[in-house]
């Protein structure tokens, strides 16, 4: 095992990042290579990813995915496997922030959110929780959001949606413990992202501030050192547990 701190926490391993492209996601992408591990990055924006990609090098690669459809997931991992090596490490971040009070949010835009956040998640364990069986065991790390434990108004259904994700990922934690893989939920509390500003309509990061016990809303950067944790065997018997990275937002 190596010590934490150490830039080998995850050499050896090969991790797919959904929604690598920006934000939470593009951070965690690239302290999963600063920790030497290889990394796919798995998104919608491949401009920004093939970006990416190529200032990490050669542990990096941009791959085309629609997380919430089953069929983009079908060649993804065998792709993965094929240009960087077996699949031992996941992180589900891929999500779509939309707010709207019960009256006013259209139930096309419920879909959307359900379709990226809960099946996105859904389809991200069957196809790469299938893979890690082969490889001996692996680490899921699934984004979820203090919006699933904390009431806020305007955002039931993207509660909802990170709810389910609180919901699957234990159940997951219980079948997958078998076979050596092991299910994890961070939740961000307030962090300053482009979904943040959206589904705010630019309020988030001052609502956030001042609601969050250590007076600011966070930098991607700041969840990177729980999800190396959570991917690297520092971890090795953490599974079904949820880390708050919120700055006390639900203490
Ligand atoms: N920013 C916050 O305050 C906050 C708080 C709690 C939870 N989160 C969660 O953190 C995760 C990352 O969010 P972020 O703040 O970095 O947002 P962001 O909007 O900056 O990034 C979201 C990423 O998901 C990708 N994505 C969206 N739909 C996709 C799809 N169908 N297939 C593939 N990729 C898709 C986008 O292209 C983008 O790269 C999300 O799951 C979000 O719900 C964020």
């Amino acid at each position: 095992m190596t010590a934490p701190g150490s830039s080998d926490r995850l050499r050896g391993k090969t991790v797919i990042v959904t929604g690598g492209t920006r934000g939470i996601g593009e951070a965690i992408a690239r302290g999963i290579a600063t920790a030497g591990g290889q990394v796919a990055l798995c998104g919608r924006d491949a401009k920004a990813g093939e970006r990416i990609a190529e200032e990490i090098g050669a542990a990096s690669r941009y791959l085309p995915l629609d997380v919430g459809a089953a069929s983009g997931w079908d060649g993804i991992v065998p792709l993965v496997e094929r240009q960087l090596g077996p699949v031992t490490g996941l992180v589900n971040n891929a999500g779509l922030g939309i707010s709207g009070n019960l009256s006013r949010m259209t139930d096309d835009d419920v879909m959307r959110m359900i379709a990226v956040n809960q099946l996105g998640v859904w389809h991200g364990m069957r196809a790469a929780g299938a893979a890690m069986r082969a490889n001996g065991g692996g680490s899921i790390v699934n984004i979820g959001s203090a919006a699933a434990t904390r009431a806020h108004p305007g955002i039931v259904a993207y509660a909802g949606t990170k709810a389910a994700v609180v919901g699957m990922s234990l159940a997951a934690a219980a079948e997958l413990a078998p076979h050596r893989i092991r299910v994890n939920v961070i939740h961000p509390g307030y962090f300053g992202t482009r979904l943040l500003d959206e589904s705010s309509r630019g309020h988030g990061r001052t609502m956030g501030a001042t609601a969050t016990p250590l007076g600011r809303v966070a930098e991607p950067e700041e969840i990177v050192g729980a999800a190396v944790f959570l991917l690297s065997d520092e971890s090795g018997f953490v599974t079904g547990t949820q880390i708050a990275v919120d700055g006390g937002l639900t203490m």
